[in-house]
């Protein structure tokens, strides 16, 4: 299938520059001049931006891929691939809590497989650590299944599903990652803090979820996970930057030389707690969604890059599991689809540049991730594209929303910026009509 993307403008070096695109899963020409190839698909650029697409590095699309996939309800392959399309996502690499969790080389093989015919964008998984008879980890698999993921992942504190690594397992995860010579990702909240502030809460009545899960438990977790990184010359990621404080600790690693990388998503960047109490169990997310002074300092981090890049941490849930009093509400919300409107936004509103966005979206997460034909608009690499309206203006809905949660904590926001159209591997993935 030969693809031809007429009219469209690319960055290079900072200015846009017209140009016509052909590609099949590769990109075989980019021309300022007509293209007189033969092609079966024709793709109108209308003058707008053709970027790199988005690549998501942390997404919960829930199906586990066999038949025992117990979580299909909350989302799938397909609808968590459309949902990723409508946002100028091209490829996601998604979690391992799903149930059955992914924790296994077999577990994995049947998500990949399943999602190689269901998913409509570059597919990639982690691999779940988990803790065997409360000492060991599941190290046999993961060698087993090392070709097939991306990273490893670790829960430090429970969250949505069934995984959790705790003490010397903990320490074993970190020397698992570094013999496997694959990054670690956390999900930095201490287990026994967010336990105790629980407790904490549940007798004082206190609902609020920022309260409820106060920033030391992230701040403890991310010290420990520099220190065993650092111990065990793993290389670190820290998923979902929440405050202030976890910014110091990491900038302060890496001029020790600790190998650490990290991310921020959509709702640490835009929302903050007060907003997120309005919002209530539609904003209820883990690690909670922090002060203003937190957001401020999320947001410049970003900026600037010592967060390098934005990943959704898209998890969504049914409207009536939402719909449960605090406590029992799951945590999470969709996300996959807002997230370059968002960024976009804050390009428009000039708190972000065009450029650091494609670097933070499409750019550092190729290299991150080692996507090595992905992140840039180049011959020879993956033809994956997001055609964006720079000027376009709309609102956010969740009835809009293409994944199986209609529903998003950034209800009703106007937003200038929206994908147009995708493209993934060469096929077109979305057009809006
Ligand atoms: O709020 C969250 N939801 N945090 C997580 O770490 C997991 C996620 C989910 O899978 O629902
Ligand atoms: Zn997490
Ligand atoms: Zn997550």
């Amino acid at each position: 299938m030969t693809l031809l993307i007429k009219n469209s403008k690319i960055l290079r070096n900072g200015v846009f520059e017209d140009v016509n695109v052909l590609c099949e899963a590769e990109i075989t020409k980019i021309s300022r001049q007509e293209i007189n190839a033969a092609f079966d698909e024709k793709l109108e650029g209308h003058r707008l931006a053709l970027l790199p697409g988005v690549i998501d590095s942390h997404v919960h699309f829930r199906a586990s891929g066999g038949a025992d996939s117990a979580w299909d309800y909350k989302e799938d392959f397909a609808s968590g691939g459309a949902a990723a399309a409508a946002g100028g996502v091209t490829t996601v690499c998604d979690m391992p809590n799903c149930v059955p969790p992914t924790t296994s080389a077999a577990t994995l093989k049947a998500k990949l497989t399943a999602a190689r015919h269901h998913c409509c964008v570059n597919y990639y998984a982690h691999f779940g650590v988990e803790s065997k008879d409360g000492k060991n980890v599941n190290s046999a698999e993961a060698k087993k299944a090392i070709a097939d993921f991306v990273a490893l992942k670790v829960f430090m504190g429970s969250s949505t599903g069934p995984l959790l690594v705790q003490g010397e397992v903990l320490e074993k995860a970190f020397s698992l990652a570094a013999k496997l010579k694959k990054r670690i990702l956390v999900h930095a909240e201490f287990e026994e803090l967010v336990k105790h502030f629980r407790e904490q809460a549940q007798k004082k009545g206190v609902t609020d979820h920022n309260a409820v899960r106060p920033p030391k438990c992230a701040v403890e977790a991310t010290k420990k996970a520099l220190e065993l990184a650092e111990k065990h010359k793993a290389r670190l990621h820290v998923c979902h930057l929440n405050c202030a404080e976890e910014i110091v600790l990491i900038e302060a690693a890496r001029k020790k030389g600790v190998a650490v990388s990290c991310e921020a998503t959509p709702h640490h960047l835009f929302l903050n707690s007060e907003e997120a109490r309005k919002i209530g169990n539609n904003a209820k997310v883990n690690p909670p969604i922090r002060s203003e002074a937190d957001r401020a300092a999320i947001f410049k981090a970003f900026a600037t890059g010592v967060i390098e890049i934005a990943a959704s941490d898209h998890a969504p849930h049914c409207d009536y599991e939402k719909a449960q009093d605090y406590w029992k509400a799951p945590a999470g919300f969709p996300g996959v689809e807002t997230m370059l409107p968002l960024l976009l936004n804050a390009v428009s509103e000039r708190k972000l540049s065009l450029e650091r966005v494609v670097q933070a979206t499409a750019l550092l997460p190729a290299k991150i991730n080692g996507f090595e034909g992905k992140g840039v608009i180049e011959k020879g690499k993956d033809a994956d594209f997001v055609l964006v309206d720079l000027k376009m203006e709309r609102k956010v809905r969740g009835e809009d929303l293409h994944g199986k949660s209609k529903w998003t904590p950034f209800e009703g926001k106007k937003l200038v910026g929206w994908p147009v159209a995708t493209v993934a591997s060469g096929e077109i993935v979305f057009e809006r009509e």
